[in-house]
């Protein structure tokens, strides 16, 4: 097991996070939230704020600076006077102490025009339209065959609907920035998941050139997709500190991260499965609504998981999205997997009850032997390996399928399966690799690590290919300085990095070797870029997949649901860094338990705003949530994702975790829950 190399500097509080860096004669900025949820400007008096001693500015749209680049929205801090949805910061204050800061802010006046909103995501919604693709750049509708007829030519018929509510991230570290502009250029301490993209984004909309921003993300703790794009309060440090001359600190609030930092769009479900007797499918179709913002259109792409993952000859799956007067949907560990696979599982489920057919012998049974719709080859696909090595390691043989029948005093039992899927990909991103004449090594490349071990994982990497032990390395990342790299994302930080590392850290054992080993005084150096290799990759379908068992126990008089058991076995080709991948994977199943039982943002349709400011009010799986934990990868080989072998495994986690443990709430009480979280009232009632 290798231990984290930034461990030591984490427990003793040695490692710095964006906003704990000391920046001499630093200012805070304060931001003023949008009080209404859709409307006009009319005006903001900052007579009251720039009186208190010690403010340095106000900025609203009156007086804020002009930015070139507006293609997105939600970064055009102050360059309108409209306002989008409650929360959106519409002003600030910067000030010598933070506690001036938030004083000043609280006494600017904004005075609004308020419009009619409009928060409310229904099925029925007028405003649905055909976004012209789903995030990031997906098909938003295929069709193979003709899946009307064959639904409903079907002997065995599902036609369920399933909902999600909106989640937010809320990772412990909250999104936070110190900007510093030095002439022309500016240096941000930014907690992101991206140093290189970062830096060119707020480029783009400060009208810089790539060169002059360049964003340090030494440690942050956690993102999850929220912390995958700058979010306002980077532009806004970025604008008081160029306003002020003076190191700007900004740090959302946990209580503005609900508006202004992203969250996973509600969605509701439509899964109609139609198959033989024999549980094996005819037709599947899977029709998604959700919500977008009228700033910025994000389509989560909750029906793509369908499209791979069981044969068919007969199907459809379709997105709609209706823009709302709400705060921009944005990136959710698993956007579009997570919420489609706990729709697309728990039909299975319920395919499986009423087909009289074992569970994970229904998946068996319909597993395709190339992707069921674009007819591509598999690279690799294990989903029925994990399947039966779950089954076997959980006790799964023998299971009464029967619901609502095994009882322990007040708690009744059941135990529930559900498969896994993420993508598996990589993207470009360059590396460097030098090695000085007494012979230490130094690894660069701009990733990130927001928690993940990526650090660790990419030093074992560099060390294996180097042919040296992890102590000759040293490795730099979190600088988007170093050479550019794709952001600790869409599971595919460690296949893209490593794939560079390695490509760098071979080339320059070959050039020593081409010296005979002979490292002249001034070292040796050289760059690698995967970007050819990335762009020949085959057309086959990549994915990681896995299979989650669930046991529950149901009190029957209070429906609290305990998870006494959960198991995932994934497939995710070759695991680089096994303890950190474990830490991963039961991460990902954690906030999957999260996920089914508790975690929900309640739009309140009068005033227009997520209710739940904190985390007293947004409830997380907590330490007592988490019984027995157990994730196993099998070992698979991947060979085409880079040289590395590995696919991701950031995702997978949380993607079934849901469905398993409501199938499993079925099976122990009899009622389906269709509706996330599994709450207690829901479980009180009766349903058929
Ligand atoms: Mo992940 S939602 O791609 O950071």
């Amino acid at each position: 097991m290798t231990a984290r190399v930034d461990g030591p500097d984490k427990v003793t509080g040695r490692a710095r996070y964006a906003c704990e860096r000391p920046a001499e004669r630093a200012a805070y900025v304060w931001a003023v939230p949008a009080a209404i949820a859709r409307g006009t400007i009319r005006s903001v008096d900052a007579s009251q704020a720039l009186a208190l001693p010690g403010v340095l500015a106000v900025i609203t749209p009156d007086n804020a600076p002009r930015l070139p680049g507006t293609g997105d929205q939600e970064l055009a801090l102050f360059q309108s006077r409209e306002v989008a949805y409650r929360g959106q910061f519409v002003a600030a204050a910067v000030a010598q102490t933070l506690e001036t800061a938030r004083d000043a802010a609280s006494r600017v006046v904004v005075s609004y025009e308020p419009a009619p909103h409009d928060v409310t995501l229904t099925a029925g919604h007028p405003g649905l339209y055909k976004p012209e693709f789903v995030n990031p750049r997906q098909q938003t509708d295929t069709a193979t065959g003709d899946f009307d007829a064959a639904y409903a030519a079907a002997a065995v018929r599902v036609d369920a609907t399933y909902t999600t509510p909106a989640e937010h991230n809320h990772p412990m570290e909250p999104h936070a920035t110190i900007a510093e502009w030095h002439g022309d250029t500016l240096t941000l301490h930014d907690a992101t998941q991206g140093p290189s993209r970062a830096a060119g984004q707020v480029a783009a909309v400060l009208g810089l050139g790539p060169g002059q921003v360049r964003v340090i993300a030494e440690h942050v703790g956690g993102g999850f997709g929220a912390k995958g794009m700058p979010r306002a309060n980077v532009i806004l440090a970025a604008m008081a500190a160029r306003i002020t001359g003076r190191p700007v600190k900004c740090a959302v609030t946990r209580a503005q991260m609900a508006a202004v930092t992203g969250h996973r769009a509600p969605s509701i479900q439509r899964v109609r499965l139609g198959a033989g007797p024999d549980g094996r499918l005819t037709a599947v179709g899977h029709d998604v609504i959700g919500q977008t913002s009228t700033l910025k259109e994000f389509t989560e792409q909750s029906a793509v998981a369908t499209r791979h993952m069981y044969a068919a000859p007969h199907r459809r799956t379709t997105h709609r999205v209706v823009r709302l007067d709400v705060p921009t949907p944005s990136w959710m560990r698993a956007p579009g997997e997570c919420p489609g696979m706990f729709a697309l599982e728990s039909a299975m489920d319920e395919l499986a009850q009423r087909c009289g057919v074992d569970p994970v012998e229904l998946r068996l049974r319909n597993e395709p032997a190339v992707h069921p719709e674009t007819g591509q080859p598999f690279s690799s696909r294990n989903l029925a390996a994990c399947l039966r090595e779950g089954a076997a390691r959980f006790g799964w043989a023998g299971r009464d399928p029967a619901p609502g029948v095994r009882r322990a005093g007040r708690w009744l039992g059941g135990t529930g399966v559900a498969a896994s899927t993420y993508p598996a990909r990589a993207a470009a991103s360059q590396a460097r690799a030098s090695v000085s004449a007494a012979g230490r090594y130094q690894v660069r490349i701009a990733a990130a690590d927001i928690g993940t071990g990526a650090r660790t994982a990419l030093t074992a990497v560099a060390a294996e290919a180097l042919g040296v032990t992890a102590a000759d390395v040293e490795l730099r990342i979190g600088d988007s300085a170093l050479p550019p790299a794709m952001i600790a994302g869409g599971s595919m930080g460690t296949a893209s990095w490593s794939w560079a590392v390695i490509k760098a850290c071979r080339a320059l054992r070959e050039a020593i070797r081409a010296r005979d080993g002979a490292v002249p005084p001034g070292g040796l150096t050289v760059h690698a870029d995967t970007a050819p290799d990335v762009a020949a990759l085959s057309g086959h379908a990549r994915y990681t997949f896995g299979a989650q068992f669930a046991e529950v126990r149901v009190d029957a008089d209070t429906g609290e649901v305990r998870v006494p058991r959960l198991l995932g076995v994934f497939a995710a080709g070759r695991i680089v860094a096994p303890a950190q991948a474990r830490s991963q994977l039961i991460g990902g199943m954690t906030m999957g338990l999260s996920m089914a039982l508790h975690e929900e943002s309640t739009m309140d349709p009068q005033f227009g705003d997520y209710l739940h400011h904190d985390l007293a009010g947004y409830h997380i799986a907590a330490h007592a949530d988490v019984l027995g934990l157990e994730a196993v990868c099998l070992a698979e080989d991947e060979p085409e994702l880079g040289p590395a072998g590995a696919k991701g495994i950031g995702e997978v986690g949380i993607v079934g975790t849901a469905a398993a443990i409501a199938n499993a709430v079925h099976h122990a009480t009899g009622i389906r829950v269709r509706d996330l979280p599994i709450r207690l009232d829901k479980l009180l009632r009766r349903n058929p």
